[in-house]
């Protein structure tokens, strides 16, 4: 597909249709997620692909409860749509003793590379930050206390339309030095 409009297509989905995700296809955007660029080559992303109803309505639930305890609609809004997608990819720092600049910016490409790539396979995603309250219990969860918790992903087939790009314009954005 061309780029662009791969671009255009990818937007942040709430709501999906209970329809599973192939295991052909996680597996692809995770061959594509690897492919991007890291500082030095540290490459110093792991994953945790959570398809177990159980615990992905563990994790819904932690993030609704802090919702509820800190009148944060944002996070119920986002634990809404962990319940709802079929499938929650969470990405981890496995650099410890490193959260530099470099190393988060590593991660971020990353995880464009599986938004875009889950775009072209016509599954929809959701970059999910606010699972970060929760991060130590995410960890614990998930039996990766020995890493660091850098944000969650959901994938599944929207139940929603593409959303209309609200964007600045990149004149007013760019100073050009010819
Ligand atoms: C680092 C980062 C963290 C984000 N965290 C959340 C989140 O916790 N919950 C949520 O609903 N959306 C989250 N988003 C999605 C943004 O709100 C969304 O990308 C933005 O509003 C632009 O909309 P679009 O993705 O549809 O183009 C996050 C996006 C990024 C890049």
């Amino acid at each position: 597909m061309n780029i662009t409009k791969l671009f255009n297509l990818r937007f942040s989905c709430q709501s999906y249709k209970q329809l599973e995700v192939k295991d052909e296809d996680i597996e692809k955007i995770l061959n594509d997620a690897v492919l991007a660029p890291s500082t030095n080559n540290r490459q110093p992303w792991t994953f945790a692909v959570i398809k177990n109803i159980e615990l992905k309505n563990k994790i819904a639930s932690m993030l609704n409860d802090k919702g509820n305890e800190q009148s944060n609609k944002a996070f119920i809004k986002t634990a809404n749509a962990i319940k709802e997608a079929p499938t929650l990819i969470c990405v981890f720092n496995k650099i410890v003793n490193d959260e530099s600049i470099s190393i988060i910016q590593s991660i971020g490409a990353c995880i464009e590379n599986m938004l875009l790539s889950a775009t072209e396979l016509g599954l929809s995603s959701l970059w999910i930050r606010a699972t970060s309250c929760i991060e130590k219990e995410i960890e614990q969860l998930l039996d990766k206390e020995d890493e660091h918790l850098m944000a969650c992903i959901t994938l599944g087939y929207a139940n929603e339309l593409v959303h209309e790009k609200n964007r600045h314009n990149v004149k007013s954005l760019t100073k050009w030095y010819r």
